[in-house]
């Protein structure tokens, strides 16, 4: 009898530090939607080793690599409701959740890392993270920039509109980019991302489009050849907080993960900047071919800003908001 009496009174008291905060170190769970080697996984890398070195040890990270917890929109779910911490994936899995995020993958609107970098660290960037957290209940901490989004192909190369008629493309979940690829004249495939490699594997679909460092982290050499060099997005993937978790954290604690996601995003930018052109040779040494759309993307570009830019100014908060990211970046507006 004594002996389970000392073990419960263990017992309480370890649940008491718990609940007092004595004990406070936190590992946090971290969703990462690619592989290793991916830019996702960089910005993972870099925002635990600032959590640590901030808090000085006390707090960190573990990442859970290729999907491993879920497809990239069930980790917005899980993290909303709080039974996930943080999770990195890209800004198109967000959209359906805070459809003003959605200004982000609207063609052709960010034609550089350095728009990227600007509209993300600037006024848009942190109008866009309080956004998320009115409609999906995450925060974002840091920006992942992994660069334009090319077209991939198992059947041949692509470098006119016309060229893409018949092919079966893999897009997001995503109305924008739906109807981007409507605006070219097919009707692409909506899958997750988690089961995108094996859609390809098997000849489900045909092609997909994400960047050159995710198309390498993820293998679809070994299941694509044909590469076509399109811009119409620049994909940013956000390292996003659950909410619910921010919110039982000491204030001390949020600021260090606000600085830590800070930290990560411009060692994101200076990633990609030493490693695209590497990661871009080697898909070329692995026997991927890379072409260069037609006339500059002159006729994709004209379709899809025309046909789809208007078709979501309500959602994205109205044309002013356009406007305002098209100015930032030294564009006019429309
Ligand atoms: C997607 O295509 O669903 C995402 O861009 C994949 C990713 O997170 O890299």
């Amino acid at each position: 009898f004594l002996k389970k009496v000392c073990t419960l009174t263990a017992a309480v008291s370890a649940a008491a530090m718990l609940t007092t905060g004595a004990v406070s170190a936190k590992n946090f769970k971290i969703a990462v939607g690619d592989g290793a080697g991916s830019s996702q996984e960089g910005t993972g890398k870099f925002f635990i080793e600032a959590l640590e070195k901030k808090s000085g040890g006390e707090h960190t990270g573990t990442m859970f690599l290729n999907g491993q917890l879920g497809s990239e929109q069930d980790t917005v779910n899980e993290a909303a409701i709080g039974t996930l911490d943080m999770s990195l994936l890209a800004i198109n899995n967000v959209t359906p959740f805070s459809p003003t995020v959605g200004v982000f993958t609207l063609p052709y609107v960010i034609l550089s890392l350095e728009d990227a970098e600007k509209l993300t660290q600037g006024p848009i960037g942190q109008e866009l993270t309080e956004n998320t957290i009115r409609d999906a209940g995450v925060r974002i901490l840091a920006w992942t920039y992994t660069g334009f989004r090319r077209l991939t192909n198992s059947q041949k190369p692509v470098t006119t509109v016309a060229d893409l008629q018949g092919l079966v493309i893999r897009v997001p979940k995503n109305e924008i980019m739906i109807e981007t690829y409507k605006s070219w004249g097919i009707n692409p495939t909506p899958m997750a991302w988690s089961e995108t490699f094996t859609g390809l594997q098997t000849q489900v679909v045909d092609g997909q489009d994400n960047p050159y460092t995710t198309i390498n982290a993820m293998k679809f050499y070994e299941v694509q050849k044909y590469v076509t060099n399109l811009r119409y997005i620049f994909s940013i993937e956000p390292l996003i907080v659950s909410e619910a978790v921010f919110q039982d954290l000491s204030e001390e604690d949020q600021q260090i993960l606000i600085e830590a996601g800070k930290e990560a995003t411009v060692k994101s930018a200076q990633y990609l900047r030493d490693i695209e052109a590497e990661i871009k040779e080697s898909l070329l040494a692995k026997g991927m071919q890379i072409d260069d759309p037609a006339n500059d993307e002159a006729e994709f570009i004209k379709l899809a800003t025309e046909a789809v830019w208007p078709q979501f100014y309500d959602s994205i908060g109205g044309v002013d908001k356009l406007n305002t990211v098209l100015t930032t970046i030294g564009r006019d507006p429309v």
